[in-house]
């Protein structure tokens, strides 16, 4: 398989390293999204979809939340990603997760009668958004929860003081997503997209933070930033000497006293299908 090509593969890859950064970034978010599930009233004994899950991180979260007596349905396109979702699944005894290979963009799949749907960092990369919002409408029960975090302003993640070499990696990587298909700050469609579409928004939140290198937040960009340098190489978008500039750069000013960083700008969405 040549570099940055297929398994139904999308713009960030699905390679080992890909999985463990899902990880690392599941980590740094679960008590935010955490209380946005307990907020958006995801309960024992519901069914409910992560969709788009990849290789499961929040998948097992939300599995613990119905428990035995509820189930969660993971949709992701992914074979290997669903593979590695199903071997935690098997190791970790959970009767209730099934991972199901779906394409969000051409495959059929509403009809679950769902209590509430779980969405993060998939607006961005599917080519028919609108349509996965149809989709969701069609998958859940009326009164049902969907949870959306989705960028809102990527071209937030800078470093303070500014870098030009920051500022040069996060325009490659918003012109690579928009190169396949999606649109990094898709977050700014999403609540009227959701009004048209048959949800009621009950809730909306911006979450940005500012971090220093010693807070556990600075990983999540750093590890992004890190695989995301090879995979611009990957995929022809930056020469491998300019990305080493561009790591050696971040590296030089992680280690510089006073060095703060703006994370990009992400939108929390509770919507009620109406
Ligand atoms: C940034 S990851 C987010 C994964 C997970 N929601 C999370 O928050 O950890 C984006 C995911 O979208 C999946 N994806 C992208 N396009 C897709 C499509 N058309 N159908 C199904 N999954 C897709 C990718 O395979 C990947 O797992």
């Amino acid at each position: 398989m040549a570099a940055g090509e297929t398994e139904r593969d999308y713009v960030l890859g699905t390679h080992d390293e890909e999985i463990e950064r899902l990880g690392l970034q599941h980590r740094v978010w679960r008590p935010r999204v955490l209380d946005a599930w307990r907020r958006a009233g995801f309960s024992a004994g519901q069914t409910l979809l992560d969709v788009g899950s990849g290789p499961g991180h929040a998948t097992f979260d939300l599995a613990e939340i119905t428990g035995p007596s509820g189930r969660v349905v993971a949709l992701e396109r992914s074979r290997r990603f669903l593979d590695a979702l199903e071997s935690v699944r098997r190791r970790r005894g959970f009767e209730n997760v099934e991972g199901r290979e779906v394409d969000l963009d051409e495959d059929d799949w509403s009809g679950f009668g769902a209590d509430g749907a779980w969405c993060r960092w998939i607006f961005a990369f599917v080519k028919r958004p609108r349509a996965l919002l149809s989709r969701l409408h069609g998958a859940l029960r009326p009164g049902g929860p969907l949870v959306v975090y989705e960028y809102l302003d990527y071209s937030t993640w800078r470093l303070a003081p500014p870098s030009p070499e920051m500022e040069q990696f996060v325009r490659l990587v918003m012109e690579s997503w928009r190169a396949s298909g999606g649109e990094p700050d898709v977050g700014l469609n999403l609540p009227r997209w959701l009004d048209e579409t048959g949800f009621r928004i009950r809730s909306l939140r911006p979450i940005l933070d500012i971090v220093a290198p010693s807070d556990d937040i600075w990983q999540w960009p750093k590890s992004f930033l890190e695989i995301g340098l090879r995979r611009l190489v990957d995929l022809g978008r930056l020469n491998a000497d300019r990305a080493g500039e561009l790591g050696g750069a971040f590296a030089a000013r992680e280690k510089e006293p006073g060095t703060l960083m703006v994370t990009p700008a992400v939108i929390e969405i509770i919507a009620i299908r109406r």
